[in-house]
C-alpha cells in the first residue's frame, strides 16, 4: 500500500481493527491475554511468538498509538508511558550507568531539571547544566564520560530556543547521544529527528490528548535502543500507559495538525496584538521579529507554536494579569483546547532555585499563556483587560 503523508498517517496510522470491522480504534481494556496452549505461552514468553503477553509489557491499543505517533514523526519506533515525566525518566536512565555523565540545557521544565540535578546524582551519575544556547558552551560542556545531551526547545516557559543540528552535531563527535524533549512544539511543529536528535519524548498529556482529558508520555528512537536499552525498563518498572488512556490520544491525535496549527496561527496574531498594546514589558514569541531567535526559529519550527510569554514586570503585575482574565483560565497545562495561563515562578517551576530560576530568565513578572481554540477576538480582548489591570499595578 501507498506510505501515508502525515495527515492521512494521523487518521489512519496503526489502525488495527479486530474481526468486528468497527470504525474507530477498539479500546482493548485487558491487563491480560489468553494463550491456546501451555507451548504457545511458552513461545510467546521465549519471543519465538507474537503476540501480547500482558498489558505492562504492550497492548494493542497502546500500540495503535505508539505506531500512528512514531508515524508521524518518522521514528522507526515508539513507546508509549503513563506520563510525559515517565519518559524522560526512563528515556534518561536508559542511556546512562554510574559514572556517565548527562549533559542538559539549564532551561529546562521544573521536573525535568529535578531529575536532572537532584535524582541522577543520588545514583552516580554525573550531571550538569549549560546556561546558554550557543553550541560552542555545549562543546566546551562535554565530557569524556557524556552519554547524553538533554535540552528542549522552545523551552518552558520561556520560549528561548537551541539550534538542534549544532547540538546533535555536538553529541555525535564525542560520542553521545541527543535526547529532546518535544512537548512544547509538538511533532506538527518540529521534528527534532530532521535535525539530528536521536530519541524524542513526549508529554502526550499537552497538545497530542489537547482537552484536557488524561495523562500520557511517549518515547520515540531506532529500534535497537528502544528494544534493548528502553524495554527493560518498560517491562520492569511499569510506567506503561493505560489502554484507555492510549485510545484517548489516538483519538486526540487524529485531531492534532488541525488544532495545534488553528492554535499557533492565533497565538502569532495574539502576540503582535500584544507587543501593539504596549502594557507587557516583553512579549515572547518564536515568530515575532523582536525575538532575538527568529530566524533560527524560522529554520526548525514551521509555526511559532501555541504558547506566549508575557514579562509583566513584578509579581503583582502578573498576579493582576492573571486575576483579570475573563475566558482564558489560570492552569499550569498547555497545549490544550481552552486558553490557559500560568505563573510559572510560583507554580511550574517553583522547586528551581531562585537564582536558577533568574539566570534562565523566569522572573516573578512573567505569565505563559497557552492559546487555545476560542476566537481570536474574543481572546485579544481578554488579553486587553488583563493588560489593563497589570498596568494599573505597576
Ligand atoms: C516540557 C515538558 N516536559 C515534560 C512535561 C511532563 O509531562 P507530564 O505532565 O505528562 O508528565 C511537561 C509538563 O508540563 C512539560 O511542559
Amino acid at each position: 500500500m501507498e506510505e501515508f503523508d502525515p495527515e492521512t498517517q494521523l487518521i489512519r496510522g496503526g489502525l488495527a481493527r479486530s474481526p468486528f470491522g468497527e470504525t474507530s480504534e477498539a479500546i482493548y481494556l485487558t491487563s491480560g491475554f489468553v494463550y491456546e496452549t501451555a507451548e504457545a505461552a511458552e513461545a510467546r514468553f521465549k519471543g519465538e511468538e507474537p503476540g501480547y503477553i500482558y498489558s505492562r509489557y504492550g497492548n494493542p491499543t497502546v500500540h495503535m498509538f505508539e505506531q500512528r505517533l512514531a508515524g508521524l514523526e518518522g521514528a522507526e519506533m515508539a513507546y508509549a508511558t503513563a506520563s510525559g515525566m515517565a519518559a524522560v525518566f526512563n528515556g534518561l536512565l536508559a542511556c546512562v550507568k554510574a559514572g556517565d555523565h548527562v549533559l542538559a540545557s539549564r532551561v529546562l521544565f521544573g521536573s525535568c531539571f529535578y531529575i536532572i540535578a537532584n535524582l541522577l546524582p543520588r545514583y552516580g551519575i554525573e550531571t550538569s547544566f549549560v546556561d546558554s544556547a550557543d553550541p560552542s558552551e555545549w562543546a566546551n560542556a562535554m565530557r569524556p564520560n557524556t552519554k547524553v545531551l538533554f535540552l528542549e526547545t522552545p523551552a518552558n516557559p520561556t520560549l528561548a530556543l537551541i539550534d538542534l543540528q549544532a547540538i546533535a552535531d555536538i553529541a555525535h563527535a564525542g560520542g553521545a547521544r541527543l535526547l529532546v524533549d518535544n512537548a512544547l512544539a509538538s511533532p506538527v511543529v518540529q521534528k527534532p529527528m530532521q535535525f539530528g536528535a536521536d530519541i524524542v519524548v513526549y508529554s502526550a498529556t499537552k497538545h497530542i490528548d489537547g482537552q484536557g482529558r488524561c495523562m500520557g508520555g511517549a518515547i520515540l528512537a531506532d529500534k535497537a535502543f528502544l528494544e534493548t536499552e528502553f524495554q527493560p525498563f518498560l517491562r520492569h518498572t511499569g510506567p506503561s500507559l493505560s489502554p484507555f488512556n492510549a485510545w484517548v490520544l489516538v483519538k486526540g491525535l487524529e485531531t492534532l495538525a488541525l488544532r495545534v496549527e488553528r492554535q499557533s496561527q492565533t497565538a502569532l496574531a495574539l502576540a503582535h496584538r500584544i507587543e501593539a498594546h504596549g502594557g507587557a514589558r516583553h512579549v515572547y514569541y518564536p515568530f515575532l521579529e523582536s525575538h532575538p531567535q527568529h530566524v533560527l526559529a524560522r529554520s526548525q519550527m514551521t509555526s511559532g507554536g501555541t504558547l506566549v510569554s508575557l514579562d509583566l514586570g513584578s509579581k503583582a503585575a502578573a498576579f493582576a494579569f492573571l486575576n483579570a482574565l475573563e475566558i482564558i483560565d489560570i492552569s499550569n497545562n498547555l497545549g490544550d483546547a481552552k486558553s490557559l495561563a500560568t505563573h510559572p515562578a510560583t507554580t511550574t517551576h517553583r522547586t528551581l532555585p531562585e537564582a536558577d530560576r533568574l539566570k534562565i530568565g523566569i522572573g516573578e513578572g512573567l505569565v505563559r499563556v497557552s492559546i487555545g481554540l476560542e476566537s481570536e477576538a474574543m481572546l485579544g480582548r481578554d488579553f486587553e483587560r488583563a493588560l489593563d489591570a497589570a498596568r494599573a499595578v505597576s
